[in-house]
C-alpha cells in the first residue's frame, strides 16, 4: 500500500476543504487546483460532505481527494463508500486503527501524544497527523519525539498558518502541514476564490 507521503509526491501543503454545500466544495477544490495543488482533504463535518467528496472527484479527476475527520470505524465505513483516495483521522483508537488496516486505503491516523504514536506505530502506520499540532506540543514536541520515534513522520495540523508553517516544515520528521487557513471561511462566504488560490500558491512554495 502507498504511503501518504507518496500520494503527496512532494506537495508540502495539505489544504482542507470545509464546505456547506456540494457546489461550494467544488469551487473551493477548483481554487486549490488552480494553485497547482494535487492533493486535497474534504473534512466530513456537514450533511453534504461525502456527496461533496464524490462530486470533486468527478469534476476534478486529476485531484487526489481524501476524507478527513474520520472519528471511528462507523464513519470510516460510510466514508469508504465515497471511494476517497486516502483517509485522515484526528485521533486513534485500537478499533479505528484496525479498521484502517482492514480498509487497505492509504491512511494518516491522528495522534496527540507518545502513547498515540506507539499505538499507531504498532498498527503499522509510520506517517501520522499531529493534531491539534499547536496545542499538542507543536515544534518542541516534534523535536523531542524525533530521537525516540526515529521511523515516524508527521503532518502537523491544527493551528498551522502562513506565519508558522515554514518552521514546522523545516523539521526532518515533518512531511507536510495541513490546515484550513488557505481557505478561510470569510473568503468562501465572499466567493473570493482567487484569495484561496493565492493563499495556496504562497503556502505550497
Ligand atoms: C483539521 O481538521 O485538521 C483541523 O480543523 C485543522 O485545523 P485548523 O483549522 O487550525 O487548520
Amino acid at each position: 500500500m502507498k504511503r501518504f507521503s507518496e500520494l503527496m509526491a512532494g506537495q508540502t501543503l495539505l489544504p482542507i476543504i470545509q464546505a456547506d454545500s456540494v457546489e461550494q466544495g467544488i469551487l473551493i477544490a477548483k481554487a486549490m487546483a488552480n494553485a497547482e495543488l494535487k492533493v486535497v482533504e474534504v473534512v466530513l463535518r456537514s450533511e453534504s460532505s461525502l456527496e461533496t467528496l464524490t462530486a470533486i472527484k468527478e469534476e476534478l479527476p486529476e485531484l487526489v481527494v481524501g476524507a478527513g475527520t474520520v472519528l471511528d470505524k462507523h464513519i470510516l465505513a460510510e466514508a469508504l463508500l465515497a471511494k476517497p483516495d486516502y483517509i485522515v483521522t484526528p485521533c486513534c483508537t485500537p478499533d479505528l486503527l484496525r479498521a484502517l488496516v482492514d480498509s487497505n486505503v492509504v491512511a494518516l491516523p491522528g495522534v496527540a501524544n507518545c502513547a498515540d504514536i506507539a499505538l499507531a506505530r504498532d498498527a503499522g502506520f509510520p506517517e501520522l497527523k499531529l493534531f491539534p499540532a499547536s496545542l499538542a506540543g507543536g515544534i518542541p514536541f516534534l523535536k523531542a519525539v524525533s530521537s525516540v520515534f526515529q521511523d515516524t513522520s508527521f503532518c502537523p495540523t491544527g493551528g498551522i498558518n502562513a506565519d508558522n508553517k515554514n518552521d514546522f516544515l523545516a523539521l526532518p520528521n515533518v512531511v507536510a502541514v495541513g490546515g484550513t487557513w488557505v481557505a478561510k471561511k470569510e473568503w468562501v462566504e465572499a466567493e473570493n476564490w482567487e484569495a484561496i488560490t493565492q493563499a495556496c500558491c504562497a503556502a505550497n512554495l
